[in-house]
């Protein structure tokens, strides 16, 4: 296993596999009465936060502590940063308490990548700008492969802002080292330039490719990093490229609906179809603690074999 775990475009077909059974053995420990392994027993992990964050936060922060990690938060708010102190001066800062492991979440691409090269502990990419998200893809494929039992061969479409979505870089790269066929779907102005070197088809046609995916992921349209008029209105872009029960009904029934949240309901998915037991969202987020517990545990020195 690698050092630092910064993208899945790098992750061999062995370790996302690794990754994947340890994280099967982790899903194990949340159903005993102490959800709790001595594993990483000394050990420290920084959460590193530049931006907002809900679920890998916390995520992360739960399955550094069920490992028995002492855990510090850092969030920019509060921080030195606001005075002006750079990534490189935090971070050398963190290590000198004796950081174990850092989980940055940057707004610029490439942050955690630059992070790495300047600590001597292990650096987990949580999402930097619109590069990668590799821990949500592989709760994702996790999720994907506990529910219809394998990836390899499933047809998976990734719908909507797949221009600023890190979910979906990760994703497209993950599921395609797994043996997944990758359609990503999109209006042309969400569709980023040298989409044609993706391991993936383009569609820009929803209806066309529901009836054949076994898996329908559906990406936030995000606001935050749009700097021109992508779609002439959301009520537009929602009867082109939502989501709803009729939507629904035209996928396979045993075809699942995910989302990595934060939702968007009423825009990118119909909340009806965000709350039917066909949607795996909240079964990603419990996921995402057992995949976080396996990764924390293979960088930090961990072995196949896990005590
Ligand atoms: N899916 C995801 O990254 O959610 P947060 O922004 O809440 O961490």
């Amino acid at each position: 296993m690698m050092r630092h775990l910064l993208s899945t475009r790098d992750l061999s077909l062995d370790d996302a596999l690794l990754v994947l059974d340890t994280a099967e053995y982790m899903a194990t420990v949340a159903d005993r009465s102490v959800k709790k392994l001595p594993t990483l027993r000394g050990r420290t992990v920084v959460n590193l936060f530049f931006e907002d964050s809900t679920r890998t936060r916390t995520s992360f922060e739960l399955a550094a502590k069920r490992l028995s990690a002492d855990v510090i938060n850092f969030s920019v708010r509060g921080s030195s940063v606001s005075k002006g102190e750079s990534l490189k001066d935090t971070a050398q800062t963190l290590e000198a308490m004796g950081a174990d492991a850092v989980v940055c979440r940057h707004p610029a691409s490439g942050a955690p990548h630059r992070l790495a090269a300047w600590v001597r502990g292990s650096v987990l990419n949580a999402g930097d700008g619109i590069h990668e998200h590799p821990t949500q893809a592989l709760l994702d494929a996790f999720t994907i492969r506990r529910r219809l039992g394998r990836i390899e061969g499933l047809s998976v479409t990734i719908v909507g802002d797949v221009l600023h979505s890190r979910v979906a870089r990760s994703n497209v790269w993950l599921l395609s080292t797994l043996g997944a066929a990758v359609t990503v779907v999109a209006p042309p102005t969400l569709v980023p330039v040298g989409v044609e070197q993706w391991p993936v088809t383009v569609s820009y046609d929803l209806d066309a490719v529901l009836p054949g995916s076994d898996v329908v992921m559906m990406l936030r349209v995000q606001r935050e990093r749009m700097t021109a008029a992508f779609f002439p209105t959301e009520r537009e872009y929602a009867r082109r490229y939502g989501l709803d029960a009729d939507r629904l009904a035209a996928m396979p029934l045993s075809a699942l609906v995910m989302h990595p949240g934060p939702m968007v309901r009423g825009m990118e998915i119909a909340s009806d179809v965000a709350d039917s037991t066909r949607s795996t969202v909240v079964e990603q987020v419990a996921n995402g603690v057992s995949v976080r517990m396996a990764v924390l545990y293979l960088l930090l020195g961990g072995t196949r074999e896990v005590p």
